[in-house]
């Protein structure tokens, strides 16, 4: 589609998207951390649900970071990762520890002389590392971790009090974080995450107004673990290390359950606290790359991943929804001259992304494009984009939804459209039978 047609789809909608010709940006150097970055493209956290019950990457997991590193992205920014496994999302979720360590050193290691050999460089290699709280299913069936009790979320029942997390237990994770991000650094990534977003435990403890105690109620005690956790991973990791973090800016929900919103009862995006939180994330922690993202994949997804086909018609066109993660990531970053942000949600607009990423970086929302399904569609998106300068609009990822129907049912996850030998018997399987 050309721009002149987006341009009409925009005026339609009442939005106006950064979109630029120049795609040459995309294949500008950057320089951060004493490292050259060779392009701005990055293969954003996709979760395949595939690791060994242990917790260390296994068969589909290789096979994923192989299409990824062969794709030509400068930055991979690995999966969510646990770091106990009370937290884990699904009994195959990746959990980094001492004996998983060696599986996560030899990934790594295969990520970067895979992309070594591929495209000339190795590629920036940040790994997530989170608690699922809410959401987390060590066992297959849910074992709640909250912050607090959620009448948005817990429509046919709530939750009971006793599954809401004591000051105590988060205290203590304070410090597993950094210990993770020590066995990251040990693994060979080049930097950690401490995972902020789509409303896992962290995430979810931003909009704790109405807990009591150390980790609820004002910003200092919301932020409190979050914080903590960044210092410990600063503290337990050397200087070469770098410490990042991906962060929601906007929940989408209504206060008091929800962050970077009006506190009128509305879903109004309020940047108020988002900004002081990235001021304390930059200017008190120096954090210098962050990675901005928003929504709840499981209650609003039309917010954290614009969809065409999904569990329910979202209630805005899907282009408002990247419209929304662009205009808000601007406005977060503010003008933080020396702050690096990674921008989310470009897979909606298929071949049409390297103008919103382009447009994007040209406009200062941010100095790299992510991208999330389109990874698992056409991992090759960014050596497509860097050497014949556009992305071909077959194996563009369609939104159809089914790489996070199969996370839903438990399934490993992958894209049973464009990789269907592998993901499309599994989604007939654990999906279409069940449906
Ligand atoms: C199947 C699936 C797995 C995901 N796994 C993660 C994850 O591990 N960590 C994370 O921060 N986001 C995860 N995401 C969210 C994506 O990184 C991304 O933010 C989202 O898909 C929107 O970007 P896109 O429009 O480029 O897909 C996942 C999304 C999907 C669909």
């Amino acid at each position: 589609m050309p721009i002149s047609k987006l341009d009409l789809i925009q005026k339609q909608a009442g939005i106006n998207l950064p979109l630029s010709a120049n795609i040459k940006l995309l294949s500008t150097p950057y320089s951060m951390y004493g490292k050259t970055l060779s392009n701005r493209l990055v293969v954003q956290p996709m979760e395949g649900c595939d690791g060994t019950f242990d917790g260390e990457p296994d068969t589909l997991t290789y096979r994923r970071y192989k299409r990824f590193s062969n794709g030509g992205a400068a930055i991979i920014w690995f999966e969510a990762t646990a770091i106990v496994n009370e937290g884990r999302a699904n009994p195959r979720q990746l959990y980094i520890n001492e004996n998983t360590l060696d599986d996560f050193s030899r990934i790594v290691s295969e990520i970067k002389e895979n992309s070594l050999h591929e495209n000339g460089f190795e590629p920036l290699l940040i790994c997530q590392l989170t608690h699922s709280g809410r959401y987390s299913k060590p066992f297959g069936t849910p074992l709640y971790q909250i912050a607090y009790n959620n009448p948005i979320f817990e429509k046919e029942k709530p939750i009971d009090k006793s599954r809401i997390v004591s000051d105590d237990y988060l205290m203590a994770l304070e410090e597993k974080f950094g210990y993770a991000a020590s066995l990251c650094e040990k693994a060979g990534f080049d930097g950690v995450d401490i995972k902020c977003c789509h409303r896992y435990l962290l995430c979810e403890l931003l909009s704790a107004y109405e807990r009591e105690g150390l980790y609820g109620g004002s910003f200092e005690n919301r932020v409190r673990l979050y914080k903590n956790a960044i210092e410990s991973a600063l503290a337990n990791t050397s200087n070469n290390f770098l410490t990042t973090s991906r962060l929601n800016i906007y929940d989408g929900f209504p206060y008091p359950y929800g962050f970077g919103v009006k506190k009128d009862g509305s879903i109004t995006p309020d940047m108020t606290e988002p900004k002081r939180l990235v001021s304390l994330l930059y200017n008190d922690l120096g954090i210098k790359l962050i990675n901005i993202t928003m929504g709840n994949p499981y209650v609003n997804p039309h917010v954290n991943r614009p969809f065409d086909k999904g569990p329910y018609t979202a209630p805005e066109h899907p282009l408002c929804g990247v419209s929304r993660m662009m205009d808000l990531t601007k406005k977060v970053r503010s003008d933080r001259e020396g702050l690096t942000v990674i921008a989310s949600g470009f897979s909606y607009l298929r071949e049409n992304s390297v103008y919103l990423a382009s447009g994007a970086i040209e406009s200062g929302v941010c100095e790299f494009a992510g991208f999330g399904r389109e990874a698992f569609a056409y991992p090759n998106f960014a050596k497509d984009i860097l050497n014949k300068g556009f992305m071909e609009k077959s194996r563009c990822c369609i939104t159809c939804g089914k790489c996070s129907e199969l996370m839903r049912e438990g399934a490993v996850s992958g894209c049973p459209v464009k990789d269907s030998d592998v993901y499309m018997p599994i989604y007939k399987d654990k999906v279409m039978r069940n449906a």
